[in-house]
């Protein structure tokens, strides 16, 4: 294991102000997204669009790391330029999705596991081949009544952990990404208290699997309440439930921590990151940045619509989403900004 590797790997990734684009949608995934906006299901279409964004004007400004899936990895620009090189040549790190998904969880109804392990160290080496430097799997934790249970909490960090010792093996940086999902009307403090168990199991775990901490990145989720619940807390009880969680469960040596975006609306994304990005500035031992999907690319796919004459608005409105994250790192986020 080349270890000096994954360090400068996980450093670049949350260098600067910079953060990571997530555009690794599952085929099952971006169809639904297509589906909703008419937009045909096809590999063609999947291609067009995922050349939209690499293809964004200035992306590299905002944009350290891109995550793809396996289809995307392989294709290439309409004139024939491979997507690697398009990312390469904006000078943005290539990473992949590794998982193959989040399936039922035998014996604990309503909760998941995260497949994906069988051959997975075969998949790393052809990914590294390939010219990825990074890798992510996500895990899905969901609350509600009686869950998360400890069998499924304990499954899902046992194998977030051997996937990222695998990762680490192969010279590749994981992405560690434990998800309590936002779905429900449970409270933000509950939230918390799960998101805090979760993260101190995952860490166990890869203690146990002897994952280098300084050589990954942790992707987990906002502290928010349900997104049904009757009281949604201010941004700035948000910033201080989610960084106060954060400061007890990740241990300083990991260099950075990248939000998933979850299904929040895109301006309310970024204005939570900016605030714990000012509240709490000189009290963080890693930086803490975006790894988003949604809201950065949302606004655009629904601009672009799969319509050949909207790609450019698409872009600037893709580009757009990725200044206000890259102004929201750095604390200098303002509602203004939504206005130029
Ligand atoms: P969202 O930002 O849309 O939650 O996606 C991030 C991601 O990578 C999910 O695995």
């Amino acid at each position: 294991m080349n270890a000096q590797k994954l360090v400068d790997t996980a450093r670049a990734l949350v260098a600067g102000d910079k953060g990571l684009l997530a555009m690794d949608e599952s085929n099952p995934t971006c169809n639904k997204r297509f589906a909703k906006l008419g937009i045909p299901q096809t590999v063609e279409a999947r291609r067009a669009y995922r050349e939209l964004i690499l293809t964004t004007p200035r992306l590299g400004e905002c944009i350290s790391g891109v995550i793809l899936y396996d289809e995307t990895i392989r294709q290439e620009r309409k004139d024939g330029t491979p997507f690697m090189k398009v990312i390469k040549d904006a000078g943005i790190i290539p990473g992949i999705k590794v998982d193959a998904g989040a399936k039922d969880l035998a014996g604990h109804p309503s909760e998941r596991i995260t497949e994906g392990l069988d051959g997975l160290r075969d998949r790393l080496a052809e990914c590294s081949r390939i010219g990825a430097r990074f890798a992510k799997w996500r895990a899905v934790i969901i609350i509600g009544d009686g869950i998360p249970s400890r069998g499924c909490m304990e499954a899902n960090a046992q194998v977030l952990a051997c996937y990222a010792a695998l990762c680490q093996e192969a010279g590749l940086a994981p992405i560690v990404e434990p998800e309590v999902l936002m779905d429900g009307d449970h409270t933000l403090e509950r939230c918390r208290e799960v998101t805090e168990n979760v993260l101190r199991t995952v860490f166990n775990q890869l203690y146990l699997q002897r994952v280098m901490l300084e050589g990954m990145i942790l992707k987990p989720n906002m502290v928010l309440p349900g997104l049904t619940c009757p009281k949604q807390e201010t941004v700035d009880e948000v910033a201080d439930a989610t960084v106060r969680c954060l400061l007890r469960a990740v241990p300083a040596a990991v260099p950075g921590i990248a939000f998933l975006s979850g299904g929040q609306p895109a301006e309310l994304a970024s204005a939570r990151l900016n605030a714990m990005n000012v509240r709490f500035k000189s009290q963080m031992p890693w930086a803490l940045t975006f790894s988003f999907s949604r809201a950065i690319q949302q606004p655009a796919l629904e601009i672009w619509r799969g319509e050949e004459a909207q790609v450019v608005a698409a872009q600037r409105a893709l580009y757009h989403r990725a200044l206000c994250n890259r102004a929201a790192r750095r604390g200098e986020y303002s509602a203004a900004m939504e206005r130029t």
